[in-house]
Parts: structure tokens; C-alpha cells; sequence
């Protein structure tokens, strides 16, 4: 893990891709609602954040041209031309509107039925990906979800009855291949494989650890359901899809040399369904859709 870490604080990206926790609330009695679940709360970095880096001091923010391209109405502050995975995983639930971020300061009645804390360059560790400024490290989100849990009690008037509607089914995701991303691709080299091998060979003993952790939290906690989202599998077979090598490495956008970010203001690439990347870190839409009949099932198990 130590070297893990260095490599990541030692390359110029401002994006260390980490653990994302997905939280949903049990199904619904009332057979008259159309999602499959009454809530849904999501914790992660830039691949789930929906905005909550707008107001922060950071370089690590989206909120400007061509992010967002795809959303009638422009940038949000998510890290892609359209929805993330985690967009996906809500439309497929049955949610009508998207999880609002916490930074929105959503009201009584959206809290009920879910928050997204996720925040770009995040971390577990509260150091990871401070070098671009400030973020939501995954304690805060923990101590944020914290504050929407008082305020559901208040609302629905008893800790029980908060307890009811929040079950606890908890899809935890691994890290995916940071060195099939573009930024590494570029910077490392790759030496004739597709991916950059040493970044893949580190990122595997977190997952193998999440793995473990999973276990363990299933048999400490019977009453409550785990899964493992495997987004190295999700993120091959998008890539598969796309024949062409060129459209697997290269971003969609045209991206800044020191943060892989898109360049406010820039035309992208028009043919975003043939690319497999958004930036030089961030799948696009596509490829977060393309993945998703991975990461569907678990999510369905757990329900
Ligand atoms: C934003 O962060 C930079 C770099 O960390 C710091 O120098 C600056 O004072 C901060 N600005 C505000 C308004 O806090």
C-alpha cells in the first residue's frame, strides 16, 4: 500500500482514483413507488462526484465547458460529458432525478430519498489528493452522511422508523485499472502492453484487501448486505467494445498536461460514442454504460 500511495503523490495527477461505497436502503413496501429502493447515498472521488467540488478551493473542479456536454443544460461538476456510473446504477434502480450532491444542500424531502457526497481527487487517507487543493476526504462524507441521518430522524419523527427506511445494503468498489487511463498511458509509457503493468500490479492488493474486508463485514454484520463492484471487469469489457486501440488511450477532450483535466472552453472530440475516455483519467458516458451490465447484477443481488 505504502508504494501505492507514493507513486500516486509522485505523478503529477491530482486524481487518485479510490474506493467508492455505494449505500441503498431497502426496497420499498409501497408497491406504488417506482424505484426499486426508497434511497440511495453515494461516497466516492471524481468518478461519482455530481458537484461537490464547485465552491471548493481546488483545481480539481468541473464546472465549466466541455463537462457536461451531454446534459441539456451544460457542466455540473461531474467528471465526464454525461452521467457517471453512479447515474447509471440510480436510473437503473428506478430513481426519476438524479441524487443531488450534499453541497447542494438538499431539502427535507431529497435527503428521504438519497445524497451523493462523492468528491473529485477524494481519498480514504485525508492527505490523498490535497496537492490540487481542498476536497471531501471519505471521513467527511462519513460525517456528512452523519448530519442527513439526523435529519431524516427529525423528519420521520423516531430513530425506528429512520432505521426502517435506511436498511443497510452497502456495494463497495474496487480501484479500477489506473494504468489503462491515458494520463498514465502518457506519462509512464507503456513499453508495447496496452496498459501501464507496474500501476495494474498496485492497484491489485487493495482490491484483493476490499475483497477481504467485504467478507469480513458480511459475517460481522448478518443483518446487513455487502457486495463488491468489480470495476477492473467493467472497465474491460467497455474497452472491448471498442476496436480501435487509438479511441481506448487517447481523451475525448483535449486535456491540460498537468492535471488531465479538459481545457475550459475547448471544442472535444464529436464522436463521443467511439471513445472510451472523457479526459485523460474519466471514462465517458458510453464507457460508464458499457460497464455497467458488471456492475447491475451485484447491485441486484443485494437489493
Ligand atoms: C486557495 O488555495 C491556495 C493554495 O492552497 C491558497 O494559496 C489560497 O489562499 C486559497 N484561497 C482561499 C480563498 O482560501
Amino acid at each position: 500500500m505504502g508504494s501505492r500511495r507514493s507513486f500516486l503523490q509522485s505523478c503529477s495527477c491530482p486524481l487518485s482514483l479510490f474506493v467508492v461505497v455505494v449505500a441503498l436502503a431497502a426496497p420499498s413496501a409501497d408497491g406504488s413507488r417506482a424505484a426499486r429502493v426508497p434511497c440511495y447515498f453515494i461516497f466516492g472521488d471524481s468518478l461519482y462526484d455530481s458537484g461537490n467540488n464547485n465552491n471548493l478551493n481546488t483545481s480539481v473542479k468541473v464546472n465549466y465547458s466541455p463537462y457536461g456536454i451531454d446534459f441539456p443544460a451544460g457542466p455540473t461538476g461531474r467528471f465526464s460529458n454525461g452521467r457517471t456510473a453512479a447515474d447509471i446504477i440510480g436510473e437503473t434502480l428506478g430513481f426519476k432525478d438524479f441524487i443531488p450532491p450534499f453541497a447542494s444542500n438538499p431539502d427535507d424531502r431529497q435527503i428521504l430519498v438519497g445524497v451523493n457526497y462523492a468528491s473529485g481527487s477524494a481519498g480514504i487517507l485525508v492527505q490523498s489528493g490535497k496537492q490540487g487543493g481542498d476536497n471531501v476526504d471519505l471521513s467527511k462524507q462519513l460525517r456528512n452522511h452523519k448530519v442527513t441521518v439526523s435529519r431524516i430522524v427529525k423528519k420521520l419523527g423516531s430513530k425506528k422508523a429512520a432505521f426502517e427506511h435506511l436498511a443497510r445494503k452497502v456495494a463497495l468498489a474496487g480501484i479500477s485499472n489506473i494504468g489503462c487511463t491515458p494520463s498514465l498511458i502518457a506519462t509512464v509509457g507503456t513499453n508495447g502492453a496496452p496498459c501501464v503493468t507496474s500501476v495494474n500490479q498496485l492497484v491489485a492488493p487493495f482490491n484483493i484487501g476490499l475483497k477481504s474486508l467485504i467478507s469480513q463485514l458480511k459475517s460481522a454484520h448478518p443483518d446487513a448486505k455487502f457486495g463488491y463492484l468489480d470495476t477492473i471487469r467493467a472497465g474491460i469489457l467497455a474497452s472491448q467494445v471498442f476496436a480501435e486501440f487509438k479511441v481506448r488511450t487517447t481523451p475525448c477532450c483535449q486535456v491540460s498536461t498537468v492535471t488531465g483535466l479538459c481545457l475550459p472552453n475547448t471544442v472535444p472530440c464529436s464522436q463521443r460514442q467511439s471513445y472510451l475516455f472523457w479526459d485523460a483519467f474519466h471514462p465517458t458516458e458510453l464507457a460508464n454504460r458499457l460497464g455497467a451490465p458488471i456492475l447491475l447484477p451485484v447491485i441486484q443481488r443485494i437489493l
